[in-house]
């Protein structure tokens, strides 16, 4: 089972699947790490020996969605995974991948997501909401923002003097528990193994 992880910040999210993979406890192989810009999660992925791309958007010629298309059509890649992804993956690359692409969302969606609600925002948000619960969305891409179907969840309680960046903080260590889990439930599912 290949995978590809597509970065754009810090690359937490995928250091915990590298880290999944070297303990045995993920299946798969890490064929390929994506950034579309130059970032600390590509720095990790070139660290850990693992095939790396910077297509940084902002000085690409082409169309971003299309270069990632060559690189995951020739790995033949079974699993596209978001993590911490910032530019939006285009509707022709969504149909041609349905089923193929997950993202990682630190909100209980429907909650909290949607055009602009990213990063720090999110957290920023539910504080102002007065929501005594948060959390994080493991979730299938489809051609809307934060709307496919809903794979996991963790929820993670908020906490009275909670700011958005300890409530971030919070939600991460969470997140890194419940991607792998999810790419876990994929793979299980890939084989037909009943769970
Ligand atoms: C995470 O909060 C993730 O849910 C969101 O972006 C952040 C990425 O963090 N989509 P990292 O780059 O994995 O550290």
């Amino acid at each position: 089972f290949k995978i590809a992880v597509l970065v754009s910040g810090s690359g937490t999210n995928l250091q915990s699947i590298i880290d999944n993979i070297n303990n045995k406890k993920l299946d798969c192989t890490l064929e390929a790490v994506i950034g579309d810009r130059d970032c600390f999660g590509v720095s990790r992925a070139i660290e850990a020996g693992i095939d790396s791309y910077t297509l940084n958007r902002k000085v690409l010629k082409t169309n971003l969605c299309r270069e990632i298309d060559k690189i995951v059509s020739n790995k033949k890649i079974d699993l596209i995974i978001l993590a911490g992804f910032l530019s939006i993956i285009d509707e022709e690359f969504v149909k041609k991948w349905k089923g193929k692409i997950i993202n990682i969302h630190p909100s209980l969606l429907p909650k909290y997501g949607g055009t602009g609600m990213y990063g720090i925002k999110v957290h920023e948000a539910v504080l102002k909401g007065n929501e005594s619960e948060s959390g994080c969305t493991v979730h299938f891409v489809d051609t809307g923002v934060d709307s496919g179907e809903i794979i996991e969840q963790i929820k993670v309680p908020v906490l009275e003097n909670d700011t958005a960046e300890i409530l971030q903080k919070r939600v991460l260590v969470q997140e890194h528990i419940l991607l792998p889990k999810a790419i876990e439930k994929i793979i299980k599912e890939s084989k037909g193994v009943c769970q």
